[in-house]
């Protein structure tokens, strides 16, 4: 069976993301990394940041599981800043920890997003499809959610049923 990871790049640990990863979480049987417990500096030409949580917990992901979902709240139309970081450290496995990033190819991505608004605007998802593409990644989904009442509603609950469908 696949073994999948959620990587939760939210600045509010128990807020309305992690709520709609939970749903998978309990679900799927997947674990949640929550990036805002880990101290992951932004990405550095001189790989000054080499030795923070970064190279562990990539070294963990690609060792362990084949599916990536990454669970981030939508601020400013985009991924979270915390997450976006993450992603330009995945640059130092190009350069510096070149077996990593080889492992990386064939494993599978996937986007959960929270927002506000109930619909995202187009081309949020593009970074997420063009990165993968680039590192040899399958693409395989995404599902965008909304809480209301504190809540997933039901609609979300649906929404993320099919989503499960899709990546398991
Ligand atoms: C800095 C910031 C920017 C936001 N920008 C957007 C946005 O562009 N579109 C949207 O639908 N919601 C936006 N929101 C609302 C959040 O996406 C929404 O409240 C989400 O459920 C928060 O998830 P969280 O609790 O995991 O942070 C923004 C919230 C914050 C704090």
């Amino acid at each position: 069976m696949k073994k999948g990871i959620i990587i939760l790049g939210s600045s509010n640990s128990n807020g309305d993301t992690y709520k709609a990863a939970s749903f998978v979480s309990q679900q799927m049987n997947y674990s949640i990394i929550d990036l805002k417990t880990k101290n992951i500096a932004e990405f550095d030409y001189e790989f000054k940041n080499r030795n923070d949580d970064f190279h562990p917990l990539i070294n963990e992901v690609v060792s362990q599981y084949d599916l990536i979902v990454f669970a981030t709240p939508v601020y400013w139309y985009t991924m979270s800043g915390i997450l976006k970081t993450f992603l330009d450290r995945i640059s130092d496995c190009l350069k510096i920890e070149k077996d990593v990033g080889r492992k990386l190819r064939g494993m599978e991505m996937a986007v959960l997003s929270c927002g506000s608004d109930k619909q995202l605007k187009d081309g949020f998802h593009m970074p997420f499809v063009e990165t993968s593409k680039y590192l040899g990644m399958n693409y395989i989904g995404d599902v965008h959610c909304w809480i209301e009442n504190n809540n997933l509603p039901h609609l979300v609950e649906t929404k993320l049923g099919d989503f499960i469908n899709q990546i398991q």
